[in-house]
This record gives structure tokens, sequence and C-alpha cells, in this order.
């Protein structure tokens, strides 16, 4: 059975109400639901994190090595663009991942532009609000079914 690893960044606790003209008025509660149970469809084991904190998101990604982890979803959040130690953690651990947006970074200010973790992603998905999270899933149904 494949075993999804969702990792949500900071701030992201706060979907739903957070500038709701940029991220959708989803909450991350309902992101969640919506993917565990499109995994439970698919026959998939699926756990969420979130975290405000680098240092947790480190850590969860270091224990995702040893966990039974097949994949990694993540939406890094602001840490997408200033975090080096999320993306060593990310490269050490050496598992796929799908980096996540709600919003398309590309669009907005361009400290968005960069990311340090997109470099390392089999692929990124952005832009679709909470939309992008469950097409992040369906792609590793689809890579992952025989
Ligand atoms: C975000 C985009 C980031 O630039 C921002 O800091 C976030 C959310 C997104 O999902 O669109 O917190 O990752």
């Amino acid at each position: 059975m494949t075993s999804i690893l969702v990792l949500h960044g900071p701030n992201l606790n706060t979907l739903g109400r957070r500038e709701p003209s940029v991220y959708g008025r989803t909450t991350l509660d309902e992101i969640n639901a919506r993917m565990a149970r499109f995994a439970a469809t698919a026959g998939m084991d699926f756990s969420a994190f979130q975290s405000n904190a680098e240092h947790a998101l480190v850590e969860r990604v270091q224990q995702a090595a040893d966990d039974g982890t097949d994949w990694i979803l993540i939406n890094p959040a602001a840490f997408t663009h200033t975090s080096v130690a999320l993306r060593d953690a990310l490269a050490a651990v050496d598992l796929p991942f799908i980096e996540i947006h709600l919003s398309n970074p590309a669009q907005r200010e361009p400290f968005r532009h960069s990311s340090y973790s997109t470099g390392l992603a089999v692929g990124t998905i952005g832009g679709v609000g909470a939309d992008s999270y469950l097409l992040s899933l369906q792609a590793v149904a689809h890579r992952t079914s025989t």
C-alpha cells in the first residue's frame, strides 16, 4: 500500500479565513478530509502534518525516511522561498515529492518567484486553490497504480 505524507507549512492552519481572495475559503481540515477520502478510495495510506515551525517540518521530513512513507506532498508555504534547511531535509530523505501551492507564486510578488525545493521535486502543482492538493494526490495514484 502506498503511504502518502502531506506536509503543510506556516499559516496554512488559518486557511479559510486567511486572505480568502488569494487562498480561497476551504479550510485545512476540509483539504485533509478530501485527501483522506480520495486516498481511502485509491487504497493509499494517508497522513497529514502542519506546522508553523521550520524545525518541526524538517524533523517530520527526517522521520519519513524510517516510517514507511513512499511519497511526500508538501506545501512549504513561506518556507518555499526561504528555507535551505527544508530543502536539505527533502534532499537527504530522498523520497519523491510534489510541491503544492494554492496560489500561483509566479504571478505574485517577486520574492515568491523562487523556490528552494522545486528543483528537487517530481513536479509542482499550483494556482488552482484547494484542487492543487487533490490533483497532486491523483498524480501519485496514477504513478503508483499497477
Ligand atoms: C503558498 C504561496 C506562498 O508564497 C505563501 O507564502 C504561502 C502559501 C500557496 O499555497 O499559494 O503561505 O505556498
